[in-house]
């Protein structure tokens, strides 16, 4: 019996199906009707299949999705604060029941048992998930591009479409889980990230990892705003990162396939229940985990685990402030343990890293590890980073 974390509800969810059912899904498939699915709805439906989005077994229906619109939770109870959503055309719903072949550039990969059709009211979902209608929000941005009507229904996944990138990296639920087990890891304490890792960053998990068995760095794969650094280049950030300053027997590199909502503080509550999932026990929430712009709070992502009760969320939050170096103490700080005026704290907006960045020179070591630097500056110099 596993000492780790049980997952969200209780239940590790297996939407996969074994070579003999997908035979008969396969056969079944060829005379369904058929929904090709973007980048987005593609790592939907592997995050449901693999188990990361557990409990969830397929696209919400519209009661869990105005319950969770609306309370933060599944129409069971359960805490769960984004919807997870297939929208299509009104024309493409249209006539549609029972099952609905799923496909990847005409490839059909799952099978969606539908159980309903529903027209959200997206300025709703807006106002509630991400606190706003600002069309300059980039998930707002999103919501109003998309089809106007939500399938509901379970998914069953055939096939998984081959990864060609990150290839060691892919690590599902259970194989994490199992990779814990082997190491004897209680205490996994993981790291979301959507940027290259810099000194802050680093000084959260060393933190962290003071009072963890083990850290997991989870960086999101999946979509990202077209400003954000591409997950490629941010991949070798971490190798050359990890490869020099990290112990290696203490840390895990995996690659989440989900995308990024921008979604602050639920999808601060949503990062962590994900990694709950994959079998981790902490979660750690910066400065303005998860914002984007100015749309939240600094600390608004923290504050909401407050809201819930510790049993309900399960995995536990480690909230820490915004860190920097300090040139009186010599170190990383933050104003929690740090008695120094800001004018001592080194700490560059992301933009100016970027024009440093972009001259070809790298950020101080204060800010960011110079091996880091040299990847970036490598990227932008290839264009593998827009300019
Ligand atoms: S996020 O969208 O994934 O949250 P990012 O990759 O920048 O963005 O942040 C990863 C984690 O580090 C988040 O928990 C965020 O709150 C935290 N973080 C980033 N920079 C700092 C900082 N300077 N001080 C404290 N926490 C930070």
């Amino acid at each position: 019996m596993s000492s780790l974390i049980a997952p969200h509800g209780g239940k590790l969810i297996n939407r996969l199906l074994e070579e003999k059912e997908r035979s008969l899904l396969e056969e079944k498939a060829k005379s369904l009707p058929c929904l090709e699915l973007d980048a987005w709805a593609l790592s939907d439906v592997e995050m449901i299949a693999i188990g990361g989005f557990s409990p969830l077994e397929g696209f919400m229906t519209q009661q869990d999705y105005e319950s969770v619109v609306q309370n933060r939770r599944l129409k069971d109870g359960l805490v769960w604060t984004i919807p997870v959503t297939l929208a299509v055309l009104p024309e493409q719903a249209k006539g549609l029941k029972g099952e609905v072949a799923l496909a990847v550039q005409g490839k059909r990969i799952a099978v969606l048992h539908l159980e309903d059709i529903y027209k959200p009211d997206k300025d709703l979902e807006a106002k509630q998930v991400l606190g706003t209608l600002d069309g300059s929000h980039p998930g707002v941005k999103r919501l109003q591009s998309t089809g106007a009507v939500y399938l509901g229904g379970r998914i069953s996944m055939g096939h998984r479409i081959p990864a060609t990138t990150f290839l060691p990296y892919r690590l599902d639920p259970k194989d994490t889980r199992r990779i814990f087990a082997e190491r004897h890891w209680k205490r996994i304490v993981a790291f979301q990230t959507r940027n290259p890792i810099h000194r802050a960053h680093e000084y959260l998990q060393k933190c962290a990892l003071e009072i963890c068995d083990g850290l997991l760095l989870h960086p999101i794969v999946g979509e990202t705003k077209g400003d954000d650094v591409p997950a490629a280049v941010r991949m070798k950030s971490y190798e050359v990162l990890l490869e020099r300053y990290y112990p290696k027997d203490r840390v895990l590199l995996a690659v989440n396939p989900a995308s990024m909502r921008y979604a602050g503080p639920r999808e601060a509550i949503f990062h962590a229940l994900i990694r709950k999932n994959f079998g981790c026990s902490h979660f750690i929430v910066g400065r303005d985990h998860a914002g984007v712009g100015k749309f939240y709070g600094t600390y608004e992502a923290q504050r909401i685990f407050d809201e819930f009760s510790q049993e309900e969320i399960g995995i536990t939050p480690l909230c820490f402030e915004n860190a920097s170096f300090c040139t009186v103490c010599g170190g990383m700080v933050s104003n929690k343990i740090c008695p120094h005026a800001t004018e001592q704290h080194i700490s560059l907006s992301g933009t100016k890293v970027r024009e440093l960045l972009q001259a070809g020179t790298p950020p101080p070591p204060e800010v960011s590890r110079p091996e880091v630097a040299a990847v970036l500056i490598e990227a932008m110099r290839t264009s593998e980073i827009s300019r």
